[in-house]
């Protein structure tokens, strides 16, 4: 196929475009993800949620910054033509990397840590990238930092190596305007989006696009304990996808209302529960995200549209979140998360470890104020 007619393809996978009955590409499967409503027993009958099933992508969510970070990569030259593609990832953009490799010719290597799930390493392996498992996590920084550095060498040793950054690459958030546009298309209006915060890129490029009709909208960021992203100190996470040791500029501290931090028992609470009652599930990201959709459904008066991000599907999470054995022996099991989650003043104010809220949201680092400072 022309090269051309291919990128115009590609890129126009979203909301105006239906899926092709056909698709001649597995990049043209990206987008165009279904919503599916949620309410018992997160909430009363008819004062649900809506959830919007990214998991029904090929590889997930970051099928589409994987496909988008790529794409401009080559447009601006960064990025030449078979040269290798070198990044840090949990899983999830590895997957979607993987597809952009396979979609325009590039090798894919996956830095990542020894907690990736060994089915996510054989996925990987099976679809032509290359993983790469750092070893021990960096006394400050934590795994990021570790693989983040190993990043780093790599692209020393490679030449022409790119790698797409999705922590700080602004392509990462703007690659999620179409699915801005698909909520609007499918709800009509946005009152409330719930989003769960890694890089920062979903929840920032969804947001960005849904004002632009909705202007009300209110974000509310869903963050795992023991991240650093909102200002708590760093401290080991079973909980994979959402959350960070790191402060990534991606975060867009200014457009959340509020944010909530999630334990691993009670994510594993809420998928099970998703799975029993709704058959739609997924990792600890849905969980938790369905917990804080749930409550947000409960608390704000009927009518109101909510939108939450479920970033990916179970399967992944078989051997952790939805295995018996694996969960009894992280103590995760029997712990039905209380009805409303603790309220903290101040993002720092206490170490928390369970389900809290907090509706002061600000940098840690202070880089907005800094960023008006300098205007
Ligand atoms: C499963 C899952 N959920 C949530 C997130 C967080 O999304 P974002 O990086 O866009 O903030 C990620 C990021 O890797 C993820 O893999």
């Amino acid at each position: 196929m022309d090269p051309l007619l291919l990128e115009t393809l590609i890129s126009s996978a979203g909301a105006d475009v239906p899926v092709p009955p056909i698709a001649r590409r597995p990049a043209h499967l990206v987008g165009n993800t279904p919503v599916l409503w949620i309410d018992e027993p997160f909430a009363p009958q008819g004062r649900g949620f809506h959830a919007k099933l990214e998991g029904a992508n090929p590889g997930g969510i970051k099928d589409r910054p994987g496909l988008h970070m790529i794409r401009e990569a080559r447009r601006r030259g960064e990025l030449v033509p078979g040269a290798p593609i070198i990044e840090s990832s949990s899983g999830t953009l590895g997957l979607g990397l993987a597809l952009a490799g396979l979609t325009y010719g590039h090798p894919v290597t996956v830095v990542t840590d020894p907690g990736m799930e060994p089915s996510m390493v054989r996925l990987l392996t099976a679809l032509g990238a290359h993983v790469d498992q750092v070893v021990a996590p960096h006394p400050d920084g934590g795994w990021q930092r570790t693989r983040r550095e190993r990043v780093a060498e790599l692209l020393v040793r490679t030449p022409d190596a790119y790698c797409p950054d999705q922590y700080h690459n602004p392509d990462n958030t703007a690659a999620y305007r179409p699915l801005a546009a698909e909520l609007l298309s499918q709800l009509g209006r946005v009152d409330v989006l719930v989003a769960a915060v890694g890089t920062g890129g979903h929840s920032a490029g969804i947001a960005a696009g849904l004002r632009e009709r909705c202007p009300e909208l209110r974000l509310i960021g869903v963050d795992a304990v023991g991240s650093t992203i909102f200002g708590q100190p760093a401290a080991p996470r079973l909980m994979r996808g959402l959350g960070s040791s790191i402060h990534p500029s991606n975060v867009d501290y200014e457009a959340f209302s509020e944010v909530h931090w999630v334990a691993p028992a009670e994510a594993v609470w809420a998928c099970r529960r998703l799975a029993r009652r709704h058959y739609a599930s997924g990792g600890w990201s849905v969980g938790a995200v369905a917990l804080v959709a749930g409550w947000t459904a409960r608390s704000c008066p009927a009518g109101t549209r909510i939108a939450a991000v479920f970033p990916d599907g179970p399967h992944r999470y078989l051997e952790t979140v939805y295995n018996d054995a694996w969960c009894r022996e992280h103590g995760l099991l029997g712990h039905a998360p209380p009805p409303e989650p603790d309220e903290i003043a101040e993002p720092d104010e206490c170490v928390v470890t369970g389900w809290t809220r907090c509706s002061r949201v600000r940098d840690p680092l202070g880089r907005a104020a800094a960023k008006a400072g300098a205007r």
